[in-house]
Order: C-alpha cells, then structure tokens, then sequence
C-alpha cells in the first residue's frame, strides 16, 4: 500500500466511531517518506520537552536536545529563567554542548569561540584581521522556550500558540500534584528499534498493563477504574487511573498534606502530542521524552523524580536511587520488548492492524491529531510525499 493510501485509511478511521476504530496502517510505522512528512508538518512546528526544570536549577546548568535534527540545549540564566539556544557554532557549525552539566561560559570545542549563557558571542580568538567581523553579529540564535508547571517546552515554531494556552485545560489537574517541587533522581538517554509512534501509542494505553507488565506495575493497576476526558483535544490526550494498597509507587506518602480524596491514589497520565508523555503520580513522575531517529530508531529520554516526602520516607537518597531506578528499567524493559516487537511485525506481508479495545481510546485521538496534521486536505503535504 502507497502511503498516500496508508493515510486515507488513517483518515478513514480517524474519522469514524471509536467504537469501529482500528489500528493504523503497518506503512505508517515503516515508510521513511512518512517520516520526512512527520518531520516536517509535525516536529518542525510542535513543542517539545527537553525535561524537567528543576534539571537545571542553578545558574549555567545546562540540558541538550534535538527538535527534528536541528541540535538546541536549554541553560539556566544568572537571573532564574531558563533560555534555549541553537547548539551550533557561528564559526564553522560545530555542536557546542553534550549531554547536560554545568558550564561557566560555552567554549566550541573546535576553535574555542565563547558563548555567555545568554546566547552572545563573547571571545573569537584570532579573529581580528577579519575585516569587518564583529562579535555582536554572531550571536546564537534563540529557541522558543516556555517552562509549565515544572516541564521545559521548546519549538522551532515561532508561530506555535503559548504551551500554557494548549494546555490550560488540564492545568489544574497537573498543577495540583506540585509537579514543580518533584526532586529529579534519573535521566537516561537511550535509542530503541522501532518506530516513535509506536511508543507513544504504547505508553497511551493501559491495555497492556496486566500482560506485558505483569511483573512490574501491571499488578497494581485497576484498569475498571480508568478515567478518559470526555471530549478529545487536538493538542493532547490523558487518563487516570488508581493504585491500590499494595503498590510501590503511586500512592501519596503520609506526610503529603496537600492530595485528598481519591487523588491521594490516583495517577494522571498524559501524552503531550507528539512525543511528551508522563506518569504523574502523588510521589513520583516518570516521563518520556522522543525523538526520531530514522523511520526505525527513536531517542528515547526517560527521566523520573520523586514527590520530596516520598524521598524523604527513604533511609537516604542513594537508597530510594537504587530502588527506583532498577524498578523502572524493568518496567522500560518491558516496553523495549513490545515497541520493537511490533516494529518487527509491521513489516510482514501479512500484518494488518485489527480493531481497538476501549482501553485503546487515547489510540484513536493520536489517530486524529495524525489525521489533521498529515492528511492532504490539511496541506496536500501527504501528496507530495506520495509522490
Ligand atoms: S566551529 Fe566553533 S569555533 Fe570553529
Ligand atoms: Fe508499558
């Protein structure tokens, strides 16, 4: 199947009842021109979520990212705010900065231009036979940053409407969480064999829950209690669910005095199209943040923080570390194994998606927001990639 045709039928299902709903089209994971599309109509213009806020918390720490392969990394100012940059040399277009740390200033590696954290040029060595060159001329251009309720948000799009206007419908679901005040304990970079989506489809459903996380949070989960929006958005999808007595994580610890009710046990999770998603709990978060790499490869940042009574219930730090980090990896585990399972099938001649569970909701909404954005009524760009 063409992948002009692959995207009728997303369309077509996109647009239909839920209750008739399919999987997509196995071209849509596989097909290299539905990336360049995706790129393009979605990851060019969207925001992103290098990671949390606090991350960064002092003056000169510093985070890297990537939107749609153009390299930016996010750096605390002197003054509290936190500012994004283009991580590219003005001399000969060197990266700057890896990974994350701290930085006093940003020295290219290759012939030792400094940038300050504010993104200007502060020394060019050898530089003044020259003619005409002048440091105020070679700043580094600035990415579009907005910091929500505790996350980094970034963009290419200097069109893109504010992150806090997107996401004002579930401000206060997250904001009562205090997600702002969660201590950073890991993050971790890793590439996994398989199309994105699949992942963010993956981490939007708890149908799989008691099957392929059996092990791990699976037991925990009361899939009867799951709550979906009534009405589906273009910029996000979510659900809740609870914990009972016997999990690990996800419940409220004692000494938090600010849950009540059932929201003492009841985890939100939503997934920020296109590749933002999270686990918040009432003593941790766990997120994941993606990138493609390639039609068949994804960057896959994870990063988790603890509710500071939650961390403060643990002997030390190192402890709740050790626990909680070997905890998720198998959960991550767990995932590897399906997302790149289903990587692997999408290939067969014989694969077809068949029809979702009500558990699969959230599929269908992604399933949507793809439709608008890829289809060629929205921009003939589908044609062009067909072509
Ligand atoms: S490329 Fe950065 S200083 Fe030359
Ligand atoms: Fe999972």
């Amino acid at each position: 199947m063409a992948l002009f045709d692959a995207l009728q039928k997303l369309k077509d299902t996109a647009s239909g009842p839920f209750e008739q709903a399919t999987g997509s089209p196995p071209e849509l994971y596989t097909s290299p021109d539905m990336l360049d599309l995706e790129l393009r109509e979605i990851f060019e213009r969207e925001w992103h979520c290098p990671g949390l806020a606090a991350d960064i918390a002092g003056p000169g720490d510093y985070v890297t990212f990537s939107i749609a392969g153009q390299p930016v990394f996010s750096i605390r100012q002197k003054d509290g705010s936190i500012r994004s940059f283009s991580n590219v040399c003005r001399h000969r277009m060197m990266q700057l900065l890896e990974g994350s740390g701290n930085t006093r200033s940003i020295v290219c590696p290759y012939h030792a231009w400094t940038y300050g954290h504010d993104g200007t040029l502060r020394g060019a060595p050898h530089m003044e036979k020259s003619k005409g060159f002048s440091k105020k001329d070679f700043c580094l251009p600035e990415v579009r940053t907005e910091i929500w309720n505790g996350w980094i948000y970034i963009t290419l799009n200097q069109d893109a409407a504010p992150v806090a206007e997107l996401l004002a419908p579930v401000n206060d679901l997250v904001a009562q969480y205090r997600m702002d005040k969660y201590v950073p304990c890991e993050t971790q970079d890793h590439v996994w064999q398989t199309n994105w989506k699949l992942l963010t489809e993956n981490f939007m459903e708890g149908y799989h829950l008691p099957v392929a996380h059996k092990a791990t949070v699976g037991k925990w989960i009361g899939l009867d209690d799951t709550v979906f929006p009534d009405q589906p958005n273009p910029h996000f999808t979510w659900q809740t669910f609870t914990k009972g007595e016997t999990a690990t994580y996800g419940r409220a610890a004692d000494a938090n005095d600010y849950l009540e009710g059932r929201w003492r046990y009841t985890t939100f999770m939503p997934t920020v199209f296109p590749a933002h998603m999270y686990i918040l709990a009432p003593d941790h978060v766990w997120y994941l943040s993606l990138r493609p790499k390639g039609v068949g490869q994804v960057h896959v940042r994870f990063g988790v923080a603890l509710a500071p009574e939650r961390l403060a219930a643990f002997p030390s730090k190192e402890a709740a570390l050790r626990d909680l980090v070997t905890f998720f990896d198998h959960v991550n585990e767990e995932d590897r194994f399906v997302v790149e399972g289903i990587y692997k099938g999408a290939h067969g001649a014989l694969a077809q998606a068949g029809p979702l569970s009500f558990l699969e909701r959230e599929i269908h909404d992604f399933q949507k927001y793809l439709a608008i954005r890829l289809c060629p009524e929205k921009s003939g760009a589908a044609k062009v990639a067909a072509e």
